[in-house]
């Protein structure tokens, strides 16, 4: 498995938000992306899903240029949006049923048949991201802002992705759960190649192959230590960045 971003640009209307981005990554692993609010991240990854076209450069995903287009990206990729309260379209679905969903998608044909195979992968899918039977039959929307971000990770996993992009998977999740979801995303990323967005690089640091830190135009990628050097994140967090003995701290984060 392996992804190829090269010299992507990328705008909402007039305003661009990235520029001449590139970085590539081959096999199974980690990489974090990490930057400021409104840096670009979760625009990075909705340009590698194929959900925005970029005004100019190339993705490609095992060898295949998937530019601007969802549907051949959606074959290897496995995509977990970041959630917020506010972007929830309501419509009557429950958690089993929205993974249930994306796996019979995916699948070829009898797409409205699953068998007892099938059903093990989707309960498997459910029990792997650590969300109890009891809340699988609940509408999903009324699930806590966690619960959520679990289903969601169980949703893209269901069609076991090569790639698996997160956006934010730890936003709503309480200080266990944190290290609980780590460590199954380090897991995962023995066979898969997971691109995770966050604001505590910590929680998958000594899992990491690759970090890149972006604030808009300007990005730096490369091996974790490199990255997370005082100079170079200073570039990227100016004012937010503080030195507490030989750690360094992004406001709540530290490193
Ligand atoms: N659909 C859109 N239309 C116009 N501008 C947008 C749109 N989506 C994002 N932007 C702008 O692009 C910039 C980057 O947004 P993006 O959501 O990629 O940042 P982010 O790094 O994911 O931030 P956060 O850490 O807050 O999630 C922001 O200035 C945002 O206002
Ligand atoms: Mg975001």
């Amino acid at each position: 498995m392996n992804i190829d971003v090269s010299g992507i640009t990328v705008g909402y209307g007039k305003e661009i938000i990235l520029e001449k981005l590139s970085f590539s990554f081959e096999g199974p692993g980690l990489i974090q992306i990490l930057g400021p609010n409104g840096a670009g991240k979760s625009t990075l990854l909705k340009t590698i899903i194929g959900l925005i076209k970029p005004i100019d450069g190339h993705i490609v995903i095992n060898n295949e240029d998937v530019t601007g287009d969802p549907r051949r990206a959606g074959r290897y990729i496995g995509y977990v949006p970041q959630v917020t309260s506010i972007q929830e379209t309501y419509y009557p679905v429950t958690l089993k049923e929205l993974v249930e969903c994306c796996y019979l998608l995916k699948k070829k044909w009898p797409r409205l048949y699953i068998s007892k195979d099938e059903e093990k992968i989707i309960k498997d899918a459910l029990l792997f991201v650590g969300l109890p039977r009891s809340v699988w039959n609940k509408c999903f929307w009324d699930l806590s802002g966690g619960q959520k971000q679990r289903g969601y990770i169980a949703r893209a996993l269901v069609s076991n992705p090569d790639i698996l992009l997160m956006d934010e998977p730890f936003s709503n999740i309480d200080p266990n759960g944190k290290m609980d979801l780590a460590e199954r995303i380090s897991r995962l990323s023995k066979r898969k190649l997971i691109i995770v967005t966050s604001h505590d690089p910590m929680l998958l640091l000594k899992y990491t192959n690759k970090i890149l830190l972006l604030n808009r135009r300007i990005y730096i990628y490369g091996d974790p230590h490199e990255v997370l050097s005082k100079e170079v994140a200073e570039k990227i967090y100016g004012k937010a960045l503080i030195e507490v003995k030989e750690h360094l701290h992004i406001i709540d984060s530290h490193f």
